[in-house]
């Protein structure tokens, strides 16, 4: 079983990071083979239009832009389980995690009648963190972000969205003009909760990798 894990928050260590770190550890505690990827790494842009997926008679569900994030669009295709965490910029996810969507599904995108060139299955885990409670995330972001998790139904596996709410953004507010946030709230949730969300990152990779050893 292979488990692909990209992180679309430029915060290498931070939370959208340490949730996916804990979902790949579930995944490989069931044996499953796992690469961990920062997007904010790699050298890419957005589709850049070359049609190059598109000509006749060649390999589908392959990239041919020449840039670093070809070989992850191939690593996706051949996963058994992507494991994927943004976090929620101005109430979107954050431009390298568009940037990798738009040359994951145009790639396997068929332009003679919108079909869908990927014929395997990988199953997804989407992450999210944000300052927004759960009540704001439900009220906002809810719907959108389900939608953009539905995106991934064209990998033909079973999609999980596992949202974080309200979490630590700095380790010290005191340094910051952050007076929106209140400290001792913030750290609270990042004691009390933050733990919770981890322990069910873990579970949801097990449970990912679980599901595609059965079939
Ligand atoms: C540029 C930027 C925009 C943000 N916009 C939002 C937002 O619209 N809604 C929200 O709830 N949090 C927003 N946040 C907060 C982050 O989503 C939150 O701190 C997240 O946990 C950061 O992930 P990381 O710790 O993995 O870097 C924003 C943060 C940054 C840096």
């Amino acid at each position: 079983m292979k488990t692909i894990v990209l992180n679309a928050s430029p915060r290498k260590n931070w939370n959208t990071a340490q949730l996916l770190k804990a979902a790949m550890a579930g995944a490989k505690s069931t044996g499953a083979e796992a690469e961990y990827i920062d997007l904010y790494d790699l050298n890419f842009t957005g589709c850049r239009s070359c049609m190059l997926c598109k000509r006749k008679d060649v390999k589908r569900c392959h990239c041919y832009w020449k840039d670093e994030l070809s070989p992850v669009i191939d690593k996706v295709y051949s996963s058994d389980t992507l494991l994927i965490g943004t976090p929620i910029y101005f109430g979107r996810p954050t431009s390298q995690y568009f940037a990798f969507m738009e040359r994951l599904r145009f790639s396997s995108l068929s332009y003679d009648d919108y079909s869908n060139y990927f014929k395997g299955s990988v199953s997804v885990g989407m992450f999210l963190t944000m300052n927004a409670t759960k009540e704001f995330y439900d009220k906002l972001y809810k719907e959108k972000f389900e939608a953009y998790a539905d995106e991934f139904k064209s990998l033909n596996g079973e999609v999980y969205l596992y949202p974080a709410y309200n979490t630590l953004q700095v380790d010290d507010y005191s340094k910051f003009n952050m007076s929106s946030f209140s400290e001792e709230e913030k750290k609270k949730v990042h004691e009390e909760c933050f733990p919770i969300d981890l322990g069910n990152a873990y579970n949801l990779g097990v449970k990912l990798s679980q599901s595609n050893s059965v079939e």
